[in-house]
Order: structure tokens, then C-alpha cells, then sequence
């Protein structure tokens, strides 16, 4: 199971528990959390999903350059952050201490050269003794953990400082691809703004515009560029599509390809392309103690 990349040593991550922590911790509530009450639906956990599907997610999945200065101004004076979910290293900042934690082999494999070090956890138990770090991040991660109450609560547990970039399915705006589309897409996404802020016990919510040319190929960067939604390297990094059945995603591209060709998008959606940018319910959520 474990790839080559699993041997990354961790040299200088603060407060580290030691080496034999460097394995993969099965989810499931932290026993070491504070006692917070928050529960939120828990689910299978995604790494399968991420060493089945991102083979190719450095393909069309690289950080957004505007999003990443949110995060990064978000992350305020941190010197130490931990990235959680990291993937492939989007989003990490270069001028800080980082170390990531990626369950999946496929994700840790498609870190580039010179990337921080990564180690093999989940974010339900995290590794590290409590306030290790300055800061801690999650982007884009979240609604893939089993347990996202419990992970959300080592986050604030191992930092003193949370930072979580996610998208409110329920709370933040309908655009043209779930209402027309994909309306299931939202009933799924889970947790919703208000679960995670509560699950944080408090955060500060800033709304995170999607610029139109957005380069991080997440389920609403093509807001303005539907066409895209056409092609099946796109869809595949999109987590939505790839835990769809086959004749759905079919379904799918046979109506947006149909309106695309007839001009329906057109009619109903045409004025968007005037706009630079679009609130589609991504959210930064940060937590501060
Ligand atoms: C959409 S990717 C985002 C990766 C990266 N943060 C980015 O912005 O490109 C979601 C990541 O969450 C990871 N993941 C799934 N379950 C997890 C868990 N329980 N704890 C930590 N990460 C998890 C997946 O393996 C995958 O790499």
C-alpha cells in the first residue's frame, strides 16, 4: 500500500510524536480532541476514492493564484502550518514551515520536487500533541473526511490558528450547474458552513469569488466556461463526477451539450459572461484562538 513517497522524513515539523506515527491512522473520532459535542453525519472516507481517481489531478487541479493569496493572508503571521488534505501541495505557502498530511499514495505520489514533507495520516487523528503548530489549513478537503466534526476539532486541537477553504452545497448560492445539472451534487456535500464553524467552535467566514479563468479545475471553476464540463480530463478530477454512476455522467454531458448546441446555456446564462467573478459558495472559514 504504502508508495515510495511514504518514506519522506520529517525533519523539523514541530512537535512531531516520533516516527512511528509516520502510518496511516484509520478514521474515527480523536480521543484526544476537546470536548466539543458537535457531531455531524460521518461517511466512508475518501482516500480509496483519491488513489482510484487523482492519478491525473495535477492535470487540471493547480492552485488559483487569488485564491491562494486569501488563504495565505488568511494564515496571517503563522511560521509553522499543517497542511491537511494536502494532495498534490496546492495552496501551500513557500515562506513558512509547512507539513503536509495526505492519506492518499496516488495524491503524495504528484507532489512536485521540493514540495514540503508529507506523512501519511488522516485528519480525524492527527499526530501531534496539541498546539504543535502556529497554523493549520484544509483546503478543499474537508467534505471527503469520515468524521469531518472530528477532524475539524484536531485541526483547532493541533493549531492555534484554522484556516478551511470549503464549499456550503446547501448555504451559499445555486448556480447554473447544480440547479439545471447536477441538483444532487448539493444534497451529498457535506458539511455545510454552518456544521464546519460549529465544529470550529466559532470562525470568521469570508466569501472566496471564483475568478472566471480560475486554474484550480474544483466542481464551480468553469462557472463561465461550461463547455469545459465536456471534457472528460475535467470531470475526472472533479470528485462529483467521478462518484457518479456512468450513465448519469452521461446523462450529464448529453443535456449541457445539447443546451450548448441550441443555445438554451446561452439564453439562461449568457449575462454571466460579463462578470470577472462569481460567489458559487466557496467559502474560507478561520478560526482563531
Ligand atoms: C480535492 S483534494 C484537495 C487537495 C488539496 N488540498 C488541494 O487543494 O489541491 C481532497 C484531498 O483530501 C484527502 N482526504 C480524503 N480523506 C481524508 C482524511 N480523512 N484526512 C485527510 N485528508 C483526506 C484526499 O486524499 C485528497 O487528497
Amino acid at each position: 500500500m504504502r508508495g515510495p513517497q511514504d518514506e519522506t522524513t520529517v525533519s523539523g515539523g514541530p512537535n512531531l510524536r516520533g516516527p512511528q506515527d509516520e502510518t496511516t491512522v484509520s478514521g474515527g473520532p480523536s480521543s484526544r480532541g476537546p470536548q466539543d459535542e458537535t457531531t455531524l453525519s460521518t461517511g466512508p472516507d475518501d482516500t480509496a476514492l483519491y488513489d482510484r481517481i487523482g492519478r491525473s489531478y495535477s492535470s487540471t487541479r493547480r492552485a488559483d493564484p487569488r485564491l491562494e493569496a486569501q488563504v495565505w493572508r488568511a494564515l496571517g503571521d503563522a511560521r509553522t502550518v499543517l497542511n491537511v488534505g494536502a494532495g498534490t501541495g496546492a495552496y501551500e505557502p513557500c515562506d513558512r514551515e509547512v507539513l503536509a498530511v495526505e492519506p492518499s499514495a496516488a495524491m503524495r505520489a504528484q507532489r512536485p520536487p521540493g514540495a514540503a514533507p508529507v506523512i501519511d495520516a488522516q485528519a480525524e487523528a492527527l499526530p501531534f500533541d496539541d498546539g504543535a503548530f502556529d497554523a493549520a489549513m484544509a483546503v478543499l478537503t474537508v467534505h471527503h473526511w469520515s468524521d469531518p466534526a472530528a477532524g475539524l476539532r484536531e485541526l483547532r486541537r493541533v493549531a492555534r490558528r484554522v484556516v478551511v477553504l470549503g464549499y456550503d452545497a446547501l448555504g451559499g448560492p445555486r448556480t447554473w450547474l447544480t440547479r439545471d445539472y447536477l441538483p444532487g451534487a448539493i444534497v451529498t456535500a457535506r458539511p455545510t458552513v454552518r456544521e464546519a464553524v460549529g465544529a470550529l467552535g466559532g470562525a470568521r467566514v469570508e466569501v472566496v469569488p471564483i475568478p472566471h479563468d480560475c486554474t484550480d479545475g474544483f466542481l464551480h471553476a468553469y462557472w463561465r466556461r461550461p463547455g469545459a464540463y465536456l471534457d472528460e480530463l475535467v470531470r475526472a478530477n472533479i470528485s462529483v463526477f467521478a462518484l457518479m454512476a456512468d450513465d448519469e455522467v452521461a446523462a450529464f454531458v448529453a443535456a449541457l451539450e445539447a443546451d450548448l448546441r441550441g443555445g438554451a446555456w446561452e439564453r439562461r446564462n449568457g449575462a454571466l459572461r460579463a462578470r470577472p467573478e462569481l460567489d458559487c459558495g466557496y467559502r474560507l472559514l478561520v478560526a482563531e484562538r
